[in-house]
């Protein structure tokens, strides 16, 4: 087998991609780092199919991470003699921030992909450097719609569209979101459940991030951190703020944070698939916190299965999954690799891809021991997030995102 993409261990290279491993070998890196994605090819099917090629993604994103999360090393080691952060270190932080905003514009990508920790890695530091880097990645798919919400929400007749669109305090949003959880770490890593004071503590973050930052510090910026919890339903904390006056990039924080958080390892609980995440997010139970606008487009930008991703049919047999579907993620372009026994299929019985989403009969089973019974009651991902109302809203929002 040969490696289909880069090992990463904590943002650093293990394995280059397109090194030919043996099956033991392979087993191993999956035991000694559970926590990471071995992705691996087959030569027959790289002869037989064009995958999609997500190398630059990868790329991309581990450049983001480290930059992002070396910056937050820095931001922590102040808060450790300061209470909190000072106008010199804004500007510092301004720097890098601009610094991958560029490396972001200059280095588009089609999907994106979050790096995650290794056991005793830094949370707070490696999710801040992916809220940053999804936060940031919504934001610029949807900059028309940030406009258009930003322009509704202040009532401003003529926002000018530079201002209106610019992304910057969403970005410094995004990175020090979560400000006001360093002092509390401790409960953060607290492997049982909170109680009621520990609770109330944890609700103030937003609030105790906010007054952590400068006084220069842009007023945008500093409100979208008190308002990162809040939720589009009307509820959330820390003031349960009525959805139509929420700031649309509160809305993508959230969006951003909220599915981190939920493909993250804590020491209370294991992560959860990308799938699973992604499903109670869009059609699941928690689709009424988050803004059907920016749910969208965050299911359009992640991939709820990898490229390769070997997944159990109805029937027993196994597809792999060939290219990613925006349209309707859950239903990626997949070919019939495997037999009901597990085994390989030969050229000869190979058949072309099939596109999921325009075959409803072929159901997806069971994916890297996960049950997928989940799937199978929300086929059709489109229908189901939103009001009729409000569909129409979020399908012209994302037919003109892409086109
Ligand atoms: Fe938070
Ligand atoms: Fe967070």
């Amino acid at each position: 087998m040969r490696l289909a993409q880069a090992v990463y261990n904590n943002a650093q290279l293990i394995l280059a991609a397109g090194k030919t491993l043996e099956d033991w070998e392979i087993d191993g890196l999956r035991r000694r780092f559970p926590q990471i994605t071995v992705r691996v090819g087959d030569p027959l099917l790289d002869e037989w199919v064009d995958f999609q090629d997500d190398s630059r993604e990868q790329t991309v994103a581990v450049t983001v991470n480290r930059r992002m999360a070396r910056m937050m090393q820095t931001v922590r080691s102040k808060l450790g003699t300061q209470t909190a952060l000072e106008g010199p270190d804004l500007i510092a932080l301004q720097v890098a921030v601009h610094e991958m905003m560029i490396y972001i514009q200059q280095n588009p990508v089609a999907a994106a992909m979050l790096m995650h920790m290794a056991e005793g890695s830094d949370y707070l530091q490696e999710h801040a450097a992916n809220v940053f880097y999804l936060g940031l990645l919504i934001g610029s798919t949807i900059r028309e719609y940030v406009y258009l919400e930003r322009k509704r929400t202040t009532r401003a007749r003529d926002l000018a569209v530079r201002f209106g669109m610019n992304l910057t305090p969403l970005a410094i949003g995004c990175l020090l979101h979560d400000l006001g959880m360093i002092a509390l770490e401790p409960l953060l890593n607290k492997p049982g459940p909170l109680d009621a004071t520990e609770r109330e503590q944890v609700n103030r973050h937003p609030l105790l991030g906010a007054e952590m930052l400068p006084k220069q510090m842009d007023a945008v910026c500093r409100m979208v951190i008190r308002t990162h919890h809040e939720n589009c339903c009307g509820t959330g904390y820390p003031s349960s703020v009525p959805s139509d006056s929420l700031h649309v990039f509160s809305r993508v924080i959230r969006v951003a944070d909220a599915y981190d958080a939920g493909t993250s390892r804590r020491c209370y609980r294991q992560a959860k698939s990308a799938v699973r995440v992604l499903w109670e997010m869009s059609v699941g139970p928690l689709k009424d916190l988050y803004d059907p606008v920016v749910i969208r487009i965050l299911t359009s930008l992640i991939q709820p299965f990898p490229i390769g991703a070997k997944i159990r049919i109805h029937d027993g047999r196994y597809v792999v999954v060939v290219r990613h579907n925006r349209k309707h993620p859950f239903r990626p372009t997949a070919i019939i690799a495997f037999d009901e026994h597990g085994n390989k299929l030969k050229k000869s019985q190979l058949r072309q891809p099939i596109d999921l989403s325009q075959n409803e009969d072929i159901r997806l089973i069971r994916y890297a021991e996960e049950d997928l019974a989940f799937l199978n009651d929300t086929v059709d991902f489109v229908a189901a997030p939103v009001s009729a109302g409000q569909a129409g809203e979020v399908d012209s929002m994302f037919n003109m995102v892409y086109p």
